[in-house]
């Protein structure tokens, strides 16, 4: 059975005095039912794992470089941020595709990286509202797929995670048939390419306005394992509502 995973993606927010927040997340959650994460920004990393000591509370990286290392400015490698405490990185957001030029191929090489450096890969996918609205989602969410996940992806160092674009910061969400609809399709193209078990390993995450208002709606839907939650990780009481929703929610395939 899948483990369902409530992962926060703090984007360029915080410094050392936002770990008040993760110290309340932990004596919130001393004993969390499901798989809790925070991914920082790279700054915090090291700062967030001495904070969480002991506690059940994972952490991880935005991004990586594809390189193990070498002249890269600005850049991270993989085994840094594992260095720093990381066990997961996010890769290939939207936000990342969109201000970096990222490309389904440059995704792909930074999971194998990711990989590499023993880290749970959590790679994104999801339309903009002009694909949407052209009928192409799952056209779309399956040229990332086929793009971006590298032939050595198995369920227990990836997770998939569909953000709309559209519906990230925004406050607007699909509807739970349009949620359903992309998860199952993603579900079946994880079977077609990795096969029938192996792609019920894959725990696949909904990102995109999720707040505790509508946390228990969305993790009721068949193939949500979880989410990716941006603005509503940053508070503690709200990520931590979040969290208790998931613990609640039906227990996925
Ligand atoms: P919001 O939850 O702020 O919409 O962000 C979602 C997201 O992009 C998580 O990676």
């Amino acid at each position: 059975m899948r483990q369902k995973l409530a992962a926060g993606n703090w984007k360029m927010h915080g410094t050392r005095a936002s770990l008040v927040e993760v110290r309340a997340l932990v004596a919130a959650h001393p004993d969390p039912a499901v798989e809790v994460l925070i991914c920082p920004p790279a700054t915090l990393l090291a700062w967030m794992d001495a904070e969480i000591g002991q506690a059940p509370i994972r952490t991880g990286g935005q991004d990586c470089h594809a390189a193990a290392s070498g002249a890269h400015t600005g850049d991270i490698a993989a085994a840094m941020l594992a260095d720093a405490g990381a066990s997961h990185v996010i890769l290939g957001h939207s936000e990342r595709r969109a201000d970096h030029g990222e490309a389904d191929a440059t995704v792909r090489a930074k999971t194998e990286a990711a990989h590499a450096a023993d880290l749970t890969a959590i790679v994104c996918v999801g339309e903009t509202l002009a694909e949407r609205d052209a009928g192409r989602t799952l056209d779309v969410v399956s040229g990332q797929l086929a793009g971006s996940l590298p032939d050595g992806a198995r369920g227990r160092n990836t997770v998939v995670a569909y953000e709309p674009v559209w519906a990230i910061g925004t406050g607007r969400t699909p509807t739970e048939a349009q949620i359903a609809e992309v998860h199952a399709h993603i579900r079946a193209e994880l079977r077609a390419r990795f096969g029938a078990a192996e792609a019920e390993r894959f725990r696949l995450l909904y990102g995109g306005s999720v707040k505790p208002a509508n946390a228990a709606g969305i993790f009721a839907i068949a193939e949500v394992d979880g989410a990716l939650v941006g603005g509503a990780s940053l508070k503690a009481a709200d990520f931590s509502a979040i969290i208790s929703a998931l613990e609640q929610a039906p227990a996925p395939g």
